[in-house]
């Protein structure tokens, strides 16, 4: 058997109590079928040879109880075996969302979102409707056909042999048919990720698009890949519809045959005709079975495709991982060491000997110009990425030996990127700290100067905020998250352009509550407004990945190299400060 098809097999394994009971009741279906077309037989025979109505009034009635015991059974084994299958996918989807969470910002930055959308649910969707389908119908058409071709062979042996031959030579066709579906639906989904990333982009980035005007621009696009879609389709339906037809055409070959060959033989009185009946109803009956079996084959190829790119997404290593043996730390004191840190991410190397040394709760300003590294410095700490040479340390542990739970437990961190969820305000501030109550999401949104404004709010801390806080301000959404990272209470803060989206005087307000923030932890900040780094226990100055200067302000001032280059430039004529420091 093939190994995607045995791994998806192994999602059902816990399940197999329900298949089982679905096992059982789909033979009895199946059964029944060969147990219909074996009495025609006698049926036909006592009708025909005489006016017996005692038969004649059983067969109805039989009929009846048949199709009842027949409707139930075939109830239970739709029922259990769907239900299995729905529990197997719903474990693969857990299963796949899992790994892929925990992977790393490397497999992130590479990956599409909307594709990893699609695998989740296109793919997974494709997978559930093959397997659940194919599962579903193998016992029953199997035990049916199986059923079925004893019939034949019982009625007529040399008949059944005719018919045996058919049967083989539909599978080529069919396999062939088979693997043609497969390749055309695995594109049809790979164009199907696209989609789904071209809608995540543009409805993400909508406000981009309506400023520039690029409705119409985008709207094309779209066209153009839905168009590749229809293509893709177009083949896969065109194989799909081939299938049935060809091997409806090879049967009929058989049918004729048979029909031929058990005609003569009624004729000349080697055969009766209800026998013959009863051979011929279960060839006809027979058709069906065989040909579910046939096209359970296909949407088994197709499930197949859709399963491989599952797997493949499952299977990606991690490059950042526990480490066996992996120390759990309590509350760190807040020292950390760079020793000789050198990172890149491909080849290209952006930080280059970076050493240095914090004590407990000291404030550690990252400035210098854009592209230097410093957000790729800060992301070190949280092990989004491993250093590439040298290491940090945490209060002396090199950070690759603490198991990642309780190193991100050391860490808040608040960016530009000011992400907030689809949730009310009190569970985006309770991110920070699982659990909390309502008493402390307020006292850490009022250090954060959110209170006021999130009491003006409609609902208050009940109010939902959309997908990306559309509803707020930039600056009210960075002071929501800055609320987040103080109710997490870690002893290392890092904060990167925390405060660019804050207007002078909320930027007063926040600095007073970050003031307070820091006093019993160790921040890195990240700011280009130099005025927020004055009272830096350490302003490290990097240019090109490398940590060019390094010291108070004042020493800084006195060094007159790059930082009191940019500072007299923002003080003295601040616009011009700003531009310096893009790009
Ligand atoms: N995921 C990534 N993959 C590859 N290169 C990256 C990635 N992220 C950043 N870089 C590159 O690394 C360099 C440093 O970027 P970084 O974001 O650390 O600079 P920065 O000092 O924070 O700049 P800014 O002040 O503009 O925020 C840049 O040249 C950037 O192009
Ligand atoms: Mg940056």
């Amino acid at each position: 058997m093939n190994t995607t098809l045995k791994r998806t097999l192994a999602y059902f394994k816990p399940y197999w109590k329900l298949i089982l009971v679905s096992a059982i009741c789909s033979s009895v279906v199946g059964g029944m079928d060969g147990a219909f077309a074996w009495l025609v037989e006698p049926v036909l025979k006592k009708i025909f040879a005489g006016k017996d109505t005692g038969i004649f009034l059983l067969v109805p009635i039989g009929i009846i109880i048949l199709f009842v015991i027949r409707g139930v059974t075939r109830f239970t084994y739709d029922m259990t075996i769907k239900l299995a299958g729905q529990k197997a996918i719903q474990d693969i989807r857990n299963t796949l969302y899992d790994g892929t969470i925990h992977q790393d910002m490397a497999f992130f930055a590479k990956e599409s979102t909307g594709e990893l959308m699609s695998h989740m649910t296109n793919d997974i969707t494709q997978m559930q409707e093959g397997t659940g389908q194919v599962i579903c119908g193998l016992f029953r058409d199997l035990i049916s056909a199986l059923s079925l071709l004893g019939v034949v062979f019982y009625r007529n042996w040399e008949l059944a042999i005719i018919s045996f031959i058919v049967i083989p030579a539909t599978a080529y066709p069919a396999q062939l048919i088979g693997k043609k579906i497969k390749n055309a639906s695995g594109r049809s989904l790979n164009v199907m990720g696209g989609i789904t990333s071209t809608l995540q982009e543009t409805f993400s980035g909508i406000k981009v698009i309506k400023a520039f005007g690029l409705e119409q621009r985008t709207a094309e696009r779209f066209r153009a890949i839905n168009l590749d879609f229809y293509q893709q389709m177009r083949r896969y339906i065109k194989y799909e519809s081939l299938a049935m037809p060809v091997t409806e055409v090879i049967i009929s070959l058989g049918v004729a045959g048979v029909i031929y060959f058990g005609g003569s033989q009624v004729m000349s009185g080697r055969m009766t005709a209800s026998e013959f009946f009863s051979f011929i109803t279960a060839m006809v009956m027979m058709f069906n079975p065989v040909k579910k079996l046939q096209s359970s084959y296909n949407i088994l190829q197709r499930s197949t495709g859709a399963a491989e790119r599952v797997f493949r997404l499952m299977d990606q290593q991690r490059s950042i991982y526990d480490h066996p043996g992996a120390l759990e730390v309590g509350r760190s004191s807040g020292s950390v060491e760079f020793r000789n840190v050198s990172f890149s991410y491909d080849k290209e190397p952006i930080l280059q000997n970076i050493s240095l040394t914090t004590r407990s709760n000291q404030m550690i300003a990252l400035v210098g110009p854009s592209g230097g590294g410093k957000t790729t410095l800060v992301s070190l700490l949280p092990r989004f990425y491993d250093v590439t040479d040298g290491a940090i340390f945490i209060d002396g542990h090199d950070i690759r030996n603490i198991s990642i739970n309780s190193l991100v437990s050391q860490i808040a961190l608040v960016d530009q990127e000011t992400t907030l969820f689809h949730e009310s305000i009190a569970n985006n501030i309770r991110y920070g700290k699982p659990g909390a109550s309502l008493d402390e999401v307020i006292s850490a949104a009022k250090a954060a100067f959110a209170h006021d404004f999130i009491q003006q709010l409609p609902e208050g801390y009940d109010t939902n905020i959309g997908d990306r806080g559309v509803r707020l301000s930039g600056g009210q959404r960075q002071r929501i998250c800055i609320a987040r990272a103080l109710l997490k209470n870690a002893p290392i803060l890092i904060l990167d352009e925390a405060t660019s989206a804050l207007d002078t005087e909320s930027e007063q307000m926040v600095q007073q509550a970050l003031d307070n923030l820091m006093v019993n932890r160790t921040t890195f900040v990240i700011a280009h407004r130099l005025s927020t780094v004055l009272h830096a226990d350490m302003i490290i100055v990097l240019e090109k990945g490398r940590i060019v200067e390094s010291g108070t302000h004042n020493d800084l001032l006195t060094n007159s190299g790059l930082y009191s280059r940019l500072h007299a430039l923002q003080f003295s004529d601040r616009d011009a400060g700003e531009i310096a420091n893009e790009p």
